[in-house]
């Protein structure tokens, strides 16, 4: 039965676990992501999530869309690549697995939609990412319905729901979830194989294994959509710079929850803070280490 382990993450834990790369680190050694999402109705969270992982210090980030929104992201994505999905009237309905290519880890699931015609992008993610492929937002909606797929997949998955995201991945009740999270969490974690990041206030981090870590940095202000494809993008970059994947979960989680605390300590509140301030306000964390 899996093992009971559990640690709350500090800002020491942080600090010591951050691997601080070294002059000479070049685009390689930072990593090259892939974030595939976004569509004709939810392309902000596509941009939102690249952005973070360019700004939390990515090499080269790939961000797949459909087609005809590429245009439109590119004024603010200029450090980005694009690739085009197949689609189905502005939905995502396939991604050519040579985009897989040289790339470190992969996230999908952001601002995707979930339309049926979806499901098979997912699908062919599972079975072909080689490196982490972190599943979040509509992406964990579809994986409700590839399961198999999931407990087939030898290579690291993450998966970041919310307390919804959790309920509908499990099939309980939100109540349950609330009642529950840290068990709920394990067995979800131990039975798939899975790394999970079940977020909230306390957001809890819990590998195939079962030991958990509780990252409790953050604020209200992060309860806006967008703050989960903020960190999204932080995580996936976090997954290609860190040996550990629990520890680059940790330190994503910490990186982005400090730094909505520093922004309010600052010049923001909780009312008006938005999750764009947040990916531009990496380096006041940063800051407080390098
Ligand atoms: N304290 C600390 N952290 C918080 C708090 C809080 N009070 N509220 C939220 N957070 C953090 C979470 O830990 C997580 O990192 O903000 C992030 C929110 O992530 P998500 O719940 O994924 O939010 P997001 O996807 O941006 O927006 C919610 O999900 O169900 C859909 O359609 C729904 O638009 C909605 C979207
Ligand atoms: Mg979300």
């Amino acid at each position: 039965s899996p093992k009971v382990s559990r640690e709350i993450w500090t800002e020491g834990a942080f600090a010591e676990s951050f691997p601080v790369l070294p002059g000479s680190a070049h685009k390689g050694t930072r990593g090259k992501g892939l974030i595939v999402g976004g569509g004709r109705m939810m392309p902000g969270a596509l941009m939102m999530a690249a952005r973070a992982s360019i700004r939390a210090g990515a090499g080269l980030t790939t961000a797949a869309t459909v087609r005809d929104i590429i245009p439109y992201l590119t004024p603010s994505l200029p450090e980005a690549m694009f690739a085009g999905t197949g689609e189905s009237s502005g939905v995502i309905s396939s991604v050519d697995p040579e985009v897989l290519e040289g790339k470190d880890a992969v996230a999908v699931g952001v601002g995707m939609g979930r339309e049926p015609e979806s499901r098979p992008v997912i699908e062919m993610l599972l079975s072909r990412t080689s490196g982490p492929l972190l599943i979040d937002a509509d992406g964990l909606y579809h994986l409700r319905f590839l399961l198999d797929d999931l407990k087939k997949r030898q290579e690291v998955t993450v998966l970041t729901p919310h307390f919804g995201e959790m309920a509908h991945l499990t099939g309980e009740e939100v109540s349950e979830v609330k009642r529950n999270p840290f068990s709920l969490s394990r067995s979800l974690a131990y039975e798939y194989g899975v790394y999970l990041v079940l977020k909230g206030p306390n957001t809890i981090i819990t590998t195939p294994e079962g030991s958990q870590i509780i990252e409790p940095s953050g604020n209200e202000g992060l309860s806006k959509g967008g703050s989960g494809d903020v960190l999204t993008g932080v995580l996936l970059t976090m997954l290609m710079q860190h040996e550990s994947p629990v520890k680059a979960l940790a330190n994503g989680c910490f990186l982005h929850g400090r730094t909505a605390e520093l922004l309010i300590s600052k010049n923001r509140t909780v009312l008006d803070l938005l999750p764009t301030d947040l990916t531009d306000g990496l380096s006041l964390t940063y800051r407080t280490f390098l």
